[in-house]
Parts: C-alpha cells; structure tokens; sequence
C-alpha cells in the first residue's frame, strides 16, 4: 500500500501552552485506514488538549494536522471544528454532548440532517426525508439503542448517554472517530460492549480510531498502536506488547500514575 493511501490522519510536533502550562508538547502521530491507537496518561497528561487540536476545537501554538483524502495530504491546521467534520473527522466528548430535552431518535435525527445540510429546510415533503428516517433506524441497530430510542436525553443512564455521543458522531459518517474516555463511568460489562462496538465499526466500516483512555487495560488488547503520554509529552508510542515492555519503567517513572 501507497503511504497516501495507507494514512487517514498525520499531527506533526504539534505544541499548545495554556499560559505557563506547557499542554502538548512535541507530539506527533500517524493512523492508518482501520487502525486503533489508544493514548493513555494520567490526568493533566495532555490527551484531551491533543483530541482538541486534532478536531479543531483548539488551534495549536505550533505543527501541523493533515487529513487523507482520496490519497491527497490535506493541510487541517487551524480549520474549524465544522470544516474537520466534514472531511471525515468525528469527536465524541469526556462529558457526553447529547440534547437531554430530545429522544434517542431525535438526537440521531438532528445530527443525520444537520450533516446533510437539511435543517433549514423543514417546509420539504416529510416523505423527502425517508431515507434519513432509514439511516436512524440503521443507527439505532448499530449502537443497540432500540431499548431506549424513544426515551428523552436526560432519562438515558450514563452508559447509553456514552454510547449515543458516539452515535451521534457517527450518523455524520465519519472515517475517522476520536473518543474521548469512551469507557469511563461504565460497569464492566458495558465496558466490554462499548470495546466490542468500536472493533466492529473498524471491522465493517473501515473506521480509524484514536481512543483517549485513563486506563491501559481497557485498550491493551484492542489496540493496534499505543501512546503514552505525561505532562504533555510523549514517553512511548509504538505497538501494545512493546509498551506493556517498557511499562515498568515507565510506571517507576510516574510513581505508578499510569499503570
Ligand atoms: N482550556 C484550558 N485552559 C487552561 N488550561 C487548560 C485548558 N485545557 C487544558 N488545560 C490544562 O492543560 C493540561 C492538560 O489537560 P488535558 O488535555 O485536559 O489533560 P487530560 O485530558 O490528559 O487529563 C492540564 O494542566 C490542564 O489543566
Ligand atoms: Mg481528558
């Protein structure tokens, strides 16, 4: 495979101080078409900042973020969050950004129309939008929402609110999906499902990923790359098992922050 071809998205030595604090120092990465990277740290560590510059929701004080597309780098940096979304680029969110006053259905609904630029144009035949109502339903099968579609935001348990932010990025058809701390706050066995939900967007829709986490053994297994972060630096970043290598190290280092 042609590099081109190969990459989905490149952040290059990219820095953001927040006064004093130096956030994101120096990092640098590469995904590939289907893979899974995880980055782990302890709290402050820089991940959340990183997902921010990365999704344009932060503009970096120095690097680059590119995009792939139809094997063309594309030059990102500073673009807003509305334009990365577009080129393929979806977020979910530590804290989930769901609407508590819609349905599970609605929430789909408005993220599937605002995507396709329909919002404003409510005065169309309702039978015009039928296959936006068939891409909810696909949605809804997707996420395994239907016990809970037509339950409001603010009613959803913690797990299903995770899980909707991260159908609502996904009815904008992204390529490539970043998440933030996908799994923190669920049970153990809504942990599994949530780990075996993104194996299989990777699986049948090709989806790259870079999934923000606090906790290595979370990510250790369904990992296809790993990056170690503390204060804003990157100490490893290379393939689970050479990680879980230096790990001793590493935690001897943080005083067992991370590990
Ligand atoms: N908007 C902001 N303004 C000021 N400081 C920030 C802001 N966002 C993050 N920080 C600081 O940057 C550092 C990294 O934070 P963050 O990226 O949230 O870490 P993590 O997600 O790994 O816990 C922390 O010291 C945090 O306090
Ligand atoms: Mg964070």
């Amino acid at each position: 495979m042609s590099e081109a071809v190969k990459y989905v998205l490149e952040a290059s030595e990219l820095h953001k101080w927040f006064g004093n604090v130096h956030a994101v120092n120096n990092v640098s990465l590469k995904l590939s078409r289907g893979e899974i990277l995880s980055i782990v740290g302890p709290n402050g560590a820089g991940k959340t900042t990183l997902l921010n510059l990365l999704s344009g929701i932060v503009k970096p004080d120095k690097g680059r973020v590119y995009v792939y597309l139809n094997g063309d780098r594309k030059d990102i940096t500073g673009r807003s969050p509305y334009y990365i979304t577009f080129l393929g680029v979806g977020r979910s969110f530590q804290i989930p950004n769901i609407f508590d006053g819609l349905t599970v259905r609605d929430n789909i609904r408005l993220s599937i129309l605002t995507y396709r630029r329909l919002i404003n144009r409510f005065n169309r035949a309702y039978s015009s939008f039928n296959d936006v109502e068939e891409e909810v339903e696909k949605i809804i099968e997707i996420f395994s929402l239907e016990d809970s579609e037509y339950r409001y935001g603010r009613e959803l348990s913690h797990g299903e609110r995770k899980k909707l932010d991260i159908a609502l990025s996904f009815a904008q058809q992204p390529n490539i999906l970043l998440l933030d701390e996908p799994t923190s706050g669920l049970t153990y066995s809504e942990k599994l499902e949530m780990v075996e939900l993104i194996r299989s967007l990777r699986r049948e829709r090709e989806v790259s990923f870079i999934v923000v986490e606090h906790d290595l053994d979370v990510v250790r297994e369904v990992s296809d790359m790993l990056m170690v972060m503390h204060e804003g630096s990157v100490l490893a970043y290379d393939e689970p098992d050479e990680v879980v290598k230096m790990s001793e190290v590493i935690s001897a280092y943080l005083g067992g922050e991370v590990i």
